[in-house]
């Protein structure tokens, strides 16, 4: 007796029953034998002819013979890494007694459906892999074989139009589905969020404009586990404010004060960072948990404790904190990192514009700095005549609001604020595992706009490199190194904060120089090997006096070492496989940058016209990538290439667009950067790149958008000479290396968001299969009595209503790994 019933399917690959073989045991046989030497041919024929071929299958070379018990496995096929695979067995005349088992190949876990069906996701592999299922009956006496041959990841989903809509746009064959949002309530008793402007208690609530994020595993037993993907702990970046939506009906007093002290405690607490409980209900439907023992918000009221060099010095001494060791809060946390014992790395990036400290006119306080103090202050932009949303002005007075007030009065440092703004700047270390610890500034990784703090990879033995980016136009990719070699032990400590003193407290501190020859160097920031920096700019030569000085104020130790000043360093990424790290340059404009500024790693100069106006300068950004000289991450010397190049590929020339790109998968101004988790396939063998846009450039033409990538390495490209162009027509020719041009499949748009937002914020379940998606400020240019978004109401169709920035949950229909 014959039996064919096939039970092959991963969502993306069909079978049928026709009797056909397959294309890959075709191919197989023709080349066998010279699979040696013909391996990657074989890879790619398969994937080339793809799916719809192979969906010709049906063979039962391998059925039981002589038997009245028929079994089948079902029929060989192929697929590609990353999707999820159903083998669906049958049997006639049987008992019982059936189990699926792995006979060969590349080992995977095996979900059990029901006794005959299981399934699994495919493997990460480098070529064409065949992986051999055994499905047995009648307790193992009889029993069938099938095939299924994996093909290395691809970009396995139809990229997503550039669009205008009020909507997160996802490809084909996924769902998207809000998790989070602005308000929601996340301490037991708090009220659900009216979202009408009269909400308080943002302290038990999620924060506004919702930045990077991270998933902290946890087992059934709700214990730290970081490869659980069915429950975590979420823990998000609140960034900043859309104060208009906050009150009933916008701000008061807003651009001088005084404001009223109700609202101020609202828009300061919106900020700092979320810690959130959120499970799987086991179906794929996410949701967070209201009362869960794990939720916090750290806010810029909440303790911390500064430790490193700076830590007790001169430069951190407060009215609130005589002793230099302890503070409040966080604020503007923008990207972060995460370190392998389980705690969160978030950023202070923008924190200059909160504090109060006019350099001129009536209220300076100039009569009460030393000049190094005003050479500090001017070199990091402290210099608002009120501070964002004018908290210090506040009442009735209460000291959270004069804090942002850093003026220097005539009295001791610890009379005043003066040295708040020193208190800012900072990589705060966080455990999201233990609620009840205080967050932990790690003044060794220096002070700036930290934009993000990405670990690098990490070998046993060999020392922590965290590679960390200063957003503000013309500054600088900085490199912390710890003193101490890793020890992979250490991931499981239970002390997770005393882990972080031992690696993030002691090392060196560099920044990047970027050579016109594609190599590169970092450059120590060390005490008695720094020179002055020297006058500049109406401030006098400035003397460093301490390592802790150096820390308070690398930009000013980096301009005197000499470092490249690049195109406003946003996210770093580590490639989990290569090492290789990876830089966004958002943008650069021609009054930061002319057209004589160029140079080799920040080199294109032109115009992207928006409609009726003209863009000049570096207005669509890049990505520049690193491989460290004997990828370690203590090294002080690199190579480096650009891996892509933004562009309005409808308006850009060769000049403007030299990685190629096409209305598939052009783009403005990355900012958010991250590679697929090495838990699962996306982030192993060639490991996913996922690139976010924070843009105001190409938006004539689309909301900001999130892309996929499967980049090469540095060096894959060559060298490009440009003709660069200014507003006056003149032009001047810059030699760059530009890695290999892009193409539809290595880069590809696949979610563009909502109105007027940013996407910013990724991160996965470690198996790959729910993917979490920050959308940032939707609608930030509106007015509460005038949106300019109504997501996420307008995502299930309700065109009304103020707009939330939110977490959302994008799933495969499939099952398969999110990208792949
Ligand atoms: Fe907060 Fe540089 O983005
Ligand atoms: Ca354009
Ligand atoms: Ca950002």
């Amino acid at each position: 007796m014959s039996n064919i019933s096939i039970g092959y399917s991963d969502g993306d690959v069909d079978t049928n029953e026709s009797g056909n073989r397959s294309l890959n045991a075709i191919i197989d046989d023709r080349y066998s034998r010279r699979q040696t030497i013909l391996g990657g041919l074989q890879a790619s024929a398969v994937a080339v002819f793809g799916t719809a071929l192979l969906s010709a299958c049906g063979d039962d070379d391998d059925a039981p013979k002589g038997s009245a018990i028929t079994v089948n496995a079902g029929a060989d096929a192929a697929t590609t890494s990353g999707n999820y695979v159903t083998l669906k067995g049958t049997v006639t005349g049987g008992t019982g007694g059936n189990s699926w088992s792995q006979v060969s190949g590349v080992q995977v876990a095996l979900i059990q459906i029901d006794q005959n069906t299981v399934a699994f996701v495919a493997p990460a592999v480098a070529s064409a892999t065949p992986l051999t299922f055994r499905f047995s009956a009648e307790n193992g006496t009889k029993s069938d074989e099938t095939v299924i041959t994996v093909s290395p990841a691809a970009l396995n989903f139809n990229a997503v139009a550039k669009n205008l809509d009020d909507v997160v746009t996802v490809p084909a064959g996924y769902s998207v589905s809000v998790l989070t949002a602005l308000g929601d309530p996340i301490i037991a008793g708090t009220s659900a969020y009216a979202n009408d402007g009269t909400d308080t208690d943002f302290a038990s609530r999620i924060g506004d404009h919702g930045d990077a994020l991270h998933f902290f595993g946890l087992n059934a037993a709700g214990e730290r586990d970081y490869s659980a993907s069915a429950r975590g702990i979420l823990v998000q970046n609140h960034e900043n404010i859309t104060e208009t939506y906050l009150h009933p009906n916008g701000p008061t007093n807003l651009s001088s004060g005084p404001r009223p002290a109700a609202e101020a405690i609202k828009e300061i607490e919106c900020h700092g960072l979320s810690f959130v409980e959120v499970k799987d209900d086991g179906t794929g439907k996410w949701s967070y948990v209201q009362n869960s023992a794990f939720n916090r918000r750290v806010t810029p009221n909440t303790a911390t404790t500064f430790k490193g060099p700076v830590a007790g010095t001169d430069y951190l001494k407060t009215k609130y904190s005589p002793s230099g060791t302890a503070g409040r809060g966080t604020i503007n946390n923008c990207a972060n990192g995460y370190a392998a014992w389980g705690t969160i790395m978030t950023c202070e990036e923008n924190w200059a514009g909160y504090f109060k400290r006019p350099s001129s006119g009536p209220e300076e306080d100039t009569a009460n700095r030393s000049d190094r103090e005003q050479t500090a202050l001017a070199r990091y932009g402290v210099r608002s005549s009120t501070g964002n949303y004018a908290w210090s002005s506040a009442t009735p007075t209460q000291d959270i609001f004069t804090r942002w007030d850093a003026r220097a009065g005539t009295g001791a440092a610890t009379d005043d604020y003066r040295n708040e703004p020193n208190q800012f700047g900072w990589v705060v270390e966080i455990d999201p595992y233990n609620p009840g610890t205080t967050p932990r500034k790690r003044t060794a990784l220096g002070r700036f706009g930290h934009e993000g703090a990405w670990v690098g990879k990490l070998t046993p033995g060999k020392k922590v490199a965290v590679y960390m980016g200063d957003d503000s136009r013309r500054e600088y990719l900085y490199k912390f190194v710890s003193a101490t070699n890793w020890d992979a032990a250490d991931a499981n400590a239970s002390n997770r904060l005393a882990v972080g003193d031992k690696y993030l407290d002691n090392g060196t501190l560099y920044v990047a120089k970027f050579n016109a020859d594609g190599t590169g160097n970092w450059l120590p920031l060390v005490f008695g090997q720094v020179p002055n920096r020297p006058a500049t700019g109406g401030f006098p030569e400035y003397v460093f006096e301490s390592q802790a000085d150096i820390l308070v104020n690398p930009r000013l130790a980096a301009d005197a070492v000499g470092a490249t000043p690049m195109d406003r360093p946003e996210w770093t990424a580590v490639n989990p496989v290569s090492g290789e790290v990876y830089l966004t340059l958002t943008n650069n404009n021609a009054s930061n940058r002319p057209l004589n500024g160029t140079d080799a790693a920040n080199p294109r100069h032109y115009n992207d016209p928006k409609g009726s106006s003209n863009q000049y300068g570096n207005p669509n950004g890049h990505i520049i990538r690193l491989r460290e000289a004997g990828d370690d991450g203590a090294a002080t010397g690199f190579a480096w290439d650009i891996y892509l190049f933004g562009a309005d590929s409808a308006d850009a020339d060769a000049n403007v667009n030299i990685s190629g790109l096409t209305a598939d998968n052009d783009f403005s101004s990355p900012d958010g950067l991250w590679f697929s988790r090495d838990q699962n396939a996306a982030g192993q063998i060639n490991p996913l790149l996922w690139i976010q846009t924070d843009d105001g450039a190409l938006t004539d033409r689309t909301n900001c958008m999130m892309l996929a990538a499967l980049p090469g390495h540095v060096g894959d490209g060559s060298n490009v000479t440009i003709t660069n162009k200014d507003s006056t027509g003149a032009t001047a020719q810059q030699t760059t290396i530009a890695g290999a041009a892009a193409t539809a499949a290595t880069l590809k748009r696949f979610l563009v968001g909502p109105k007027q937002c940013e996407i910013t914020g990724v991160d996965s379940t470690p198996d790959g299969r729910t993917l979490f998606v920050g959308i940032q400020h939707p609608g930030e240019n509106g007015t509460y009595d005038a949106p300019g978004s109504n997501w996420p109401q307008s995502q299930s169709g309700t065109a009304s209503g103020r707009p939330r920035s939110a977490v959302v949950v994008v799933k495969r229909d499939s099952g398969g790994i999110v990208g792949l």
